[in-house]
């Protein structure tokens, strides 16, 4: 594997790669990688010829400066971690590298962004878009491959590749958990033991939801899913809504859509968790 920092660099490989004909996938990330960005960069394997990675911590998507200054950062463990995967070239671009002129563009995803993390994070969408853009314009791939955990950015991505009209095919990856059912995350790494313990609960009560969905209106599950979850010591959920997988708007029954998804935001005590859970999808 080979760590390219320069946006120059990096156009050159990719277009000579282009030239050969060879199929480019892309999976970006912020880094302090784990098994679940791991999964990305197999399903790309599987998908195109050359895998690309990014590592960047994106400034323009942190809504709160001590979420940005604790995100952690490890690019020797995270590059020994590719070694042995089908990684071939990984960008670690500097900020300057990625924004040579700062990014004043602001998007409109409609209702899309405006709930769930868009409400919560004001502006995080927003960042979320400025660097994927940038990112694409720069490695150009054929493919790219956003895990499902996070849902909303999944949708907002996909809206922003419409809009920008980017020739990128966008591809979903299953959500990767612990053994104990805690989805994995960077983020993870800074809960206390104690934090660290009961952070399943927040899987498990989702997992127990879809048996209390099926005899339960929405306005109870979403009810029952909250309570469970407060009731567990250092756990306080943000939100809990229960959307239309598409829209990302609310459901008021369970007979309102096809496809049906539960997303949740918990702080385990200053450390913002968020896992999601699918209560139903037609194949329609
Ligand atoms: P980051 O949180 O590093 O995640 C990078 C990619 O890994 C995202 O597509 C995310 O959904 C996926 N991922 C994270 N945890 C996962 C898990 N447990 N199972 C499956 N996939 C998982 O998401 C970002 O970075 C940034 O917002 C980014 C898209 C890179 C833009 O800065």
């Amino acid at each position: 594997m080979e760590i390219i920092r320069a946006a120059s660099e990096l156009k050159t490989r990719i277009a000579a790669l282009k030239e050969a004909g060879k199929v480019i996938g892309f999976v970006p990330t912020m880094g302090a990688l784990h098994e679940g960005h791991l999964s990305l960069v197999k399903e790309a394997a599987g998908h195109s010829d050359v895998v690309v990675m990014s590592i960047f911590v994106n400034p323009n998507q942190f809504n709160n400066a001590s979420d940005l200054e604790r995100y952690p950062r490890d690019l020797q463990k995270d590059a020994a971690l590719l070694e042995g995967t089908a990684c071939e070239l990984l960008f670690v671009p500097s900020v300057k590298e990625v924004y040579p002129e700062p990014d004043q563009r602001v998007f409109d995803f409609g209702d899309l962004d405006k709930v769930m993390e868009g409400k919560f994070r004001p502006g995080h969408f927003n960042g979320v878009a400025q660097v994927v853009s940038r990112l694409f314009d720069l490695v150009a791939p054929h493919k790219a491959f956003f895990g499902e955990k996070d849902f909303q950015q999944l949708a907002v991505v996909r809206a922003m590749v419409r809009q920008l009209n980017y020739e990128v095919e966008i591809v979903p990856c299953p959500i990767v958990r612990e053994a104990d059912g805690l989805a994995m995350s960077s983020r993870n790494l800074l809960l206390s033991t104690l934090q660290r313990k009961n952070a399943p609960q927040i899987a498990l009560t989702l997992s127990e939801s879809c048996n209390f969905a099926a005899t339960h209106s929405v306005a109870e599950t979403k009810q029952q899913v909250v309570h469970a979850i407060n009731a567990v010591p250092e756990l306080e959920v943000e939100y809990f809504e229960i959307v239309d997988g598409n829209s990302l708007q609310a459901v008021g029954s369970w007979e309102e859509s096809s496809y049906v998804v539960g997303c949740i935001a918990v702080f385990a005590g200053e450390v913002r968790l968020i896992d999601n859970v699918i209560y139903k999808k037609s194949m329609s």
